[in-house]
């Protein structure tokens, strides 16, 4: 039976159709999760559930112990993870409600604890494609199978936060080349990719970013749009469990070949 592991963000906090057997607390050398990881099933798989803010939401993006969150996947054996999470749209066609299956980021985040290997060992894992090919691949079958529209490539910037944007400043990542802005989605895919666990991202469009629709954000659109797409994201997810193959192929499960200094 396949196993995935999913990180839900703002506005996700659980999959509704996963029935939970299992709620593990888990420690790790780099200190404790965001949450315990609910186990379950849904779909023929086993689902590997992680809450990134907490339960209840009470954990800023700053503050997230990526790392602890990773490894804890790591711990219970999860080789694939799809990470979910709200993020404003820059470029015309993100729109609030878009589902997009990121393929590229670009890291604006500051002082976050963001490598596995910052003692002795020197490792420089290749990341010109951060996010897994294979799985992008499933997601995109995955999706037409249950006749969801998604966006199939989109450049996710990160910010620190936990303040939004100004108006100038996503101007400027728009010209970047970044099509949806957002607050989690790193560290998380590199350190995914360090111990060779392969990362899928899936940004929904929650809001318009800053400045262009003159409109105030706020966090009140961020929760209502997650939820209004919630079952169209189950229904992606549904089918990506039945989809996913067993073995890996990709490059990621070799990261760490070649990485070494
Ligand atoms: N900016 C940053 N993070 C976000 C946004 C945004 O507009 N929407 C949801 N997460």
């Amino acid at each position: 039976m396949p196993r995935i592991g999913i990180i839900g963000g703002s506005g996700l906090y659980d999959i509704p159709g996963l029935t939970i057997k299992e709620c593990k607390k888990i420690t790790t050398p780099f200190g404790d999760p965001s949450d315990v990881y609910r186990i379950g099933e849904f779909s023929g798989a086993e689902v590997v559930f992680l809450q990134r803010h907490g339960t209840p939401h009470h954990i800023s993006p700053h503050k997230i112990n990526y790392r602890a969150n990773i490894w804890g996947f790591k711990e219970l054996g999860i080789e694939r993870i799809i990470s979910i999470s709200a993020a404003g749209g820059i470029s015309h066609e993100m729109k609030p409600g878009s589902i997009v299956v990121l393929d590229q980021v670009i890291d604006m985040t500051k002082g976050r604890p963001s490598t596995f290997y910052d003692s002795d060992e020197v490792v420089h894992i290749d990341f010109t494609e951060p996010y897994c090919p294979e799985m992008r691949e499933t997601i995109f079958t995955a999706a037409e199978k249950a006749g969801v529209g998604i966006k199939r490539s989109g450049t996710y910037i990160c910010v620190e936060g936990p303040r939004l944007e100004t108006a100038a400043e996503i101007r400027v990542f728009s010209m970047l080349g970044a099509d949806v802005v957002g607050m989690t989605g790193m560290p998380e895919a590199s350190l995914a990719r360090e111990i060779e666990i392969c990362l899928a991202g899936i940004a929904v469009v929650t809001n318009y970013a800053a400045g262009i629709t003159g409109k105030r954000l706020t966090t009140t659109e961020v929760l209502e749009t997650m939820k209004a797409t919630t079952e169209r994201l189950k229904s992606i997810l549904k089918e990506v469990f039945t989809l996913i193959p067993l073995d890996r192929t990709c490059a990621c499960k070799n990261a760490l070949k070649e990485a070494r200094m």
